[in-house]
């Protein structure tokens, strides 16, 4: 058989992340709101998280885990072709976070957008970024996920504000002609239902003033849809790639909840020690998670080259995703 023509694929050439120097523990949190170290562990796994300081916005952090990624990559800013920015907490409606740190990380060549899918705006960013790469627009992507939730939670609400942290995560693709068995982007699978747009939402924004701009979840309602969409999308990603789910070597879901994270792995057949968990310190940083589990997976020597890393978010929307990706 004639061998196979080189593929152009994305591929994972650096990860960075940043987190907020301040960390609030479940105790901390108890001491404020009526909560308890005990309930919040049991239920979501969380100990902690990172909660922003006022200057470290969006586009702070996001710059942050940018260049941390194009160190780790080896590659200057000016190189960079695009930079795609998952959040839901921008510092402004415009301009986009993603030229802000355009400007403050001076990768002078690239255009830059927001995109906003909530939790899974991550994975929405690496699907956009793999066409841009495979349709040949773009050599080097950047794609960001960096939220200040701290900024949109109702700290009347118990069921939500202990939930969510602060953070940002980056990784630069690199457009690169590797054969079929090689490294990169494999598959991505991006879903939506906005039909239940209404149980997990923030109640406001620049364009409608009327509201306060608290986040605003039915937990109940969003564990059931998150343990079904998620599981299909896993097996949609193992199908379209003709895989077993003993070819995964690594699990890196978003964090939202330890729970979910579980019954997402049990599903695969995964056991824990190949499942990259973060949410016990960062609780849910929504766009954010992946990308911060991913750096820290990659920069402490767990996820290897070669090896096949699956990635999946469900969050406000509905949106859910995957991507399948070899490093
Ligand atoms: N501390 C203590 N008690 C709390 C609490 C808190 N932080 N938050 C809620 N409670 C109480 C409720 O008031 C309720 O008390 P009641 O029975 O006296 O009325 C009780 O705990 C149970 O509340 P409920 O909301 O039914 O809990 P739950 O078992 O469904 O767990 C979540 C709540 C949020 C942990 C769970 O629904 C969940 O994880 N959902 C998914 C959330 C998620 O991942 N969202 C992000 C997706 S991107």
């Amino acid at each position: 058989m004639a061998e196979s023509s080189p593929l152009r694929r994305a591929v994972l050439i650096g990860t960075g992340a940043y987190l907020p120097e301040t960390i609030v523990t479940n105790d901390d949190l108890a001491q404020k709101i009526d909560t308890s170290d005990a309930w919040i562990t049991e239920r979501t796994g969380i100990r902690q998280r990172h909660f922003a300081a006022p200057y470290e916005t969006a586009a702070y952090m996001g710059a942050q885990a940018a260049r941390a990624a194009l160190q780790a990559a080896g590659v200057a800013a000016d190189e960079v072709g695009a930079i795609i920015v998952g959040t839901s907490t921008p510092d402004q409606a415009f301009p986009s976070t993603a030229v802000h740190i355009q400007a403050a990380i001076s990768a002078t060549k690239a255009f830059g957008f927001d995109l906003a899918a909530a939790c899974s705006g991550f994975i929405y960013g690496l699907s956009v970024a793999d066409a841009m790469i495979r349709a040949g627009q773009v050599d080097k992507v950047l794609v960001i996920g960096s939220e200040v939730y701290s900024r949109i939670l109702n700290f009347e609400d118990r069921g939500t504000c202990v939930l969510f942290g602060d953070g940002a995560g980056a990784v630069l693709l690199q457009a690169r002609e590797v054969a079929a068995d090689g490294p990169g982007l494999l598959s991505t699978h991006l879903h939506a239902d906005g039909t239940q747009a209404g149980i997990l939402y923030v109640d406001g924004a620049v364009g409608r003033r009327d509201m306060p701009g608290h986040l605003v979840m039915n937990g109940r309602e969003v564990f059931r849809h998150a343990v079904t969409l998620l599981s299909s999308a896993v097996s949609e990603a193992l199908a379209a790639n003709g895989l077993a789910s003993d070819a995964i070597d690594w699990l890196v879901p978003h964090q939202a909840n330890r729970r979910i994270i579980d019954g997402v792995g049990k599903k695969l057949g995964l056991p824990p020690e190949r499942v990259v968990v973060t949410v016990d310190r960062h609780a849910n940083t929504s766009a954010a998670s992946i990308p911060l589990a991913l750096h820290e997976a990659v920069a402490d020597g767990r996820i290897r080259p070669g090896q096949l890393v699956l990635l999946e978010a469900l969050g406000g929307g509905l949106t859910w995703g995957s991507a399948l990706l070899r490093l």
